[in-house]
């Protein structure tokens, strides 16, 4: 707490000191809450894991442009959740169809993309997956979903985008994520760098996802 001199220059200077706010000055910005939206698999593919471009068994790999995401899973301080944490993430392939019963034209999707992948955060409470680049589909800009809960059942589920994407400010749910504020702005939308020495043609980006602060409530 600020004493009350500081406080009085504060106040002098057309500042408000809110008394207990000084506990989360260091706080994070924590990633914005968005829907789950119409196409979580209904069923969770034999091969869940997660490298989404190539299919347990099969020779073929995803059309599309790899890309490399990975990051960690933080607490509104910073600091790394333990290990555990179960990250998904869903999305459509190259053409922009998802592999659920509610997509039209099913049938004519990639079926070397394995569309979802989950992995459990290791002790640092980083996580990595090899997906696509996501792609537009009509109404929607690019995206991929996401589904989080920690080992003591903190949940979060979100989207993420293409950062610079001209579509971005036309869509309703990134609108409605980011709300004007640079801040949750960036804390959705993928720097996308070349993958160099990782991947030839692939992009490689970093997203920590800082998660909510208690569990939800019973
Ligand atoms: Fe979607």
């Amino acid at each position: 707490m600020p004493t009350v001199s500081r406080r009085l220059l504060l106040a002098a200077a057309g500042i408000t000191v809110v008394p207990g706010r000084q506990a989360f000055a260091s706080e994070l910005t924590m990633t914005p809450e968005q829907t789950e939206g119409p196409f979580y698999p209904r069923t969770l593919p034999v091969d869940s894991d997660n490298d989404l471009v190539q299919v347990r068994g099969s020779p073929a790999r995803a059309m599309g442009t790899v890309l490399h995401l990975q990051g960690r899973v933080l607490n509104g301080s910073g600091v790394p959740v333990p290990g555990g944490t179960m990250v998904e993430i869903w999305q459509c392939d190259s053409q922009g169809l998802y592999d659920h019963p509610r997509q039209p034209r099913r049938e004519q999707r990639d079926a070397a993309f394995q569309g979802y992948g989950s992995v459990l955060t290791d002790a640092d409470g980083r996580y990595t997956f090899r997906t696509l680049k996501p792609v537009a589909y009509p109404g929607r800009t690019p995206h991929i979903h996401l589904k989080l809960e920690t080992p003591e059942t903190r949940r979060l589920t979100t989207q993420f985008y293409l950062a610079g994407d001209p579509r971005n400010e036309g869509d309703f749910v990134w609108r409605q994520a980011v709300r004007g504020n640079p801040r949750d702005q960036a804390m959705i939308e993928m720097r996308l760098e070349p993958a160099n020495g990782l991947e030839s043609g692939a992009y490689t980006t970093w997203m920590d996802i800082v998660m909510p602060s208690s569990p939800p409530r019973a």
